[in-house]
C-alpha cells in the first residue's frame, strides 16, 4: 500500500444558494480544490462523490456521470463514482478516494461532497433525511431524525445527568467557531440563553440543538505522498483510514447512547496510526445535534462515557481548550449538506495543519481528526491525518 496525501482543497460557502444549480455548486468546490493543487483538470485519474438523495431533492440521479461531464472530463472518460451512505456519504467518498491510490490504482483523485437541500420545503427535507434511518422500523412510525437524536438525549440524560446548561454549551462553542469561519451558514455567535429559549423541535432538543437544512459543496485532492511535492508544499498525509457498520435502527442497539461504529471505527483509526487520543490536537466530529457531539467525544475516547456534558462547560472543547472540536463550527453552525460534510471536514482539518485556519486556528497544529456518520450511527467513518 502506497502512503496518501492531500494535496488540494476546496469548498462553497454553506447556506441556501438558491441563485446557484447543484452542479454549479460542485464545479465551484472543484475549482477551487484544483486551484489549490495548481493543477489542471487533465491531470484528474478518478472521481468519487459523496451525496446522499439528489433523487429526492432535486430529482437528478446518475450523479457520477452528471458530475464528471460538469467538470469538463466526460470526453476524456474517467471513472466518476457516487458514493452513498446519507451523511455519511463525503467521509466514506474520501475514503474511496484513498483506498483507490493507497492500492496503486489510481494516481491523482478527486474526493468530492454535494448536496442542495433547500430547493424542496421541510417536510420534504424532514421526510428525505428519514431515509437514512430504518424506513419501515423507525420512519413509517413517524420517527424523525431530530425525534431519533431526542431519544438518544433522553436516554443519555436519565444515565448520566447532564445538565440543559451543559448540552447547549456545544452550539455555543460551536456557533462562536462558525462565526470566525467564512464558509459558515450562520456567522453569528450565541449565548446560552439563544440555545435554551428557542423553539422546541424534539423534546429535548430545541432549533440550537440541530444543524440545519443546507446547500454546499466540497472537494479534496489526493496524490501518492512520494508525487505530492510535484504540486503543494504542504502535503497533508492521510495516517488512518476507517470505516464501521452497525444495526441500522436505534431500537436494535446494546446502548442506544453510544455508538458503537464510532468506538470500532475510532480504536481502528488509532491503530492503523499508531497514535492514541493524547496525539489528537483537533477534531472534527459529527455533530448533527449538540447530543451527538456529546457521544461521539466520548465513544472515540477523548473523555469518559458521562463526562462529556461537564467537559465541554469547562470549555475543554473549546478553542484553546485540551482538544478543540469542530474548529469549523461544525455541522451545527457551518451547516450541513449532508453529502459534503464529510469532505468540509477534511478541508477543515487541512487548513489547520497547514496553519491557514485564521481567527479559529488551533496553535501547532500537527494531527488532526474526522469523524462522519451516517443516520444514527449505522455508518462511521473515521480519518486521521498529519502534517509532513
Ligand atoms: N439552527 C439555527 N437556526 C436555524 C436552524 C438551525 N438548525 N434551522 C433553521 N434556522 C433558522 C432559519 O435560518 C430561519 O431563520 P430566519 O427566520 O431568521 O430566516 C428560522 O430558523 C426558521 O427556519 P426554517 O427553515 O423555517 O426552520 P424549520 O422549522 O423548517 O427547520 C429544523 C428547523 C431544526 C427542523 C431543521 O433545520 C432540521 O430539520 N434540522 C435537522 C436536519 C437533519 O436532520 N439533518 C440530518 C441529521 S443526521
Amino acid at each position: 500500500m502506497r502512503d496518501v496525501a492531500v494535496i488540494g482543497i476546496g469548498c462553497t460557502k454553506f447556506g441556501e444558494k438558491w441563485e446557484s444549480s447543484f452542479r454549479d455548486i460542485f464545479v465551484e468546490a472543484g475549482t477551487l480544490a484544483l486551484e489549490d493543487a495548481q493543477l489542471s483538470g487533465e491531470k484528474i485519474d478518478a472521481m468519487y462523490v459523496g451525496n446522499m438523495s439528489a433523487g429526492r431533492f432535486i430529482g437528478q440521479e446518475h450523479i457520477g456521470a452528471l458530475i464528471a461531464d460538469y467538470a469538463g472530463m466526460a470526453t476524456r472518460h474517467i471513472p466518476a463514482t457516487r458514493v452513498e451512505a446519507a451523511c455519511a456519504s463525503g467521509g466514506l467518498a474520501f475514503r474511496q478516494a484513498v483506498i483507490a491510490v493507497a492500492s496503486g490504482m489510481e494516481d491523482i483523485v478527486v474526493a468530492a461532497g454535494v448536496e442542495k437541500m433547500t430547493d424542496v420545503g421541510s417536510d420534504e427535507s424532514t421526510d428525505t433525511l428519514t431515509g437514512a434511518a430504518d424506513r419501515e422500523w423507525e420512519g413509517f412510525m413517524g420517527a424523525t431524525f431530530p425525534g431519533l437524536y431526542a431519544m438518544i438525549a433522553n436516554d443519555y440524560i436519565h444515565k448520566y445527568g447532564m445538565t440543559r446548561e451543559q448540552l447547549a454549551q456545544v452550539a455555543v462553542k460551536n456557533h462562536y467557531n462558525g462565526a470566525r469561519n467564512p464558509i459558515a451558514q450562520f456567522p453569528n455567535e450565541i449565548t446560552l440563553d439563544t440555545v435554551i429559549k428557542s423553539t422546541m423541535v424534539a423534546e429535548p432538543l430545541r432549533l440550537f440543538d440541530c444543524s440545519p437544512v443546507t446547500d454546499g459543496a466540497a472537494a479534496v485532492i489526493v496524490a501518492p505522498l512520494e508525487r505530492a511535492r510535484e504540486f503543494t508544499d504542504t502535503p497533508i498525509k492521510v495516517l488512518a483510514s476507517t470505516q464501521a457498520s452497525d444495526t441500522i435502527a436505534l431500537h436494535d442497539r446494546r446502548d442506544i447512547s453510544t455508538l458503537d461504529a464510532t468506538v470500532a471505527a475510532g480504536q481502528r483509526a488509532f491503530k492503523m496510526a499508531h497514535l492514541s487520543h493524547k496525539d489528537i490536537n483537533m477534531v472534527e466530529v459529527h455533530d448533527c445535534f449538540s447530543i451527538a457531539e456529546i457521544c461521539a467525544i466520548e465513544d472515540l475516547g477523548f473523555c469518559k462515557k458521562g463526562t462529556a456534558g461537564k467537559f465541554t462547560a469547562d470549555g475543554e472543547t473549546a478553542l484553546g481548550g485540551k482538544i478543540p472540536v469542530n474548529t469549523s463550527g461544525g455541522l451545527k453552525a457551518c451547516g450541513h449538506p449532508v453529502g459534503a460534510t464529510g469532505i468540509k471536514q477534511v478541508c477543515e482539518i487541512v487548513q489547520q495543519l497547514r496553519g491557514t485556519a485564521g481567527k479559529r486556528q488551533v496553535d501547532g497544529a500537527k494531527i488532526g481528526m474526522t469523524h462522519n456518520v451516517g443516520g444514527t450511527g449505522a455508518t462511521v467513518a473515521v480519518h486521521i491525518l498529519g502534517r509532513v
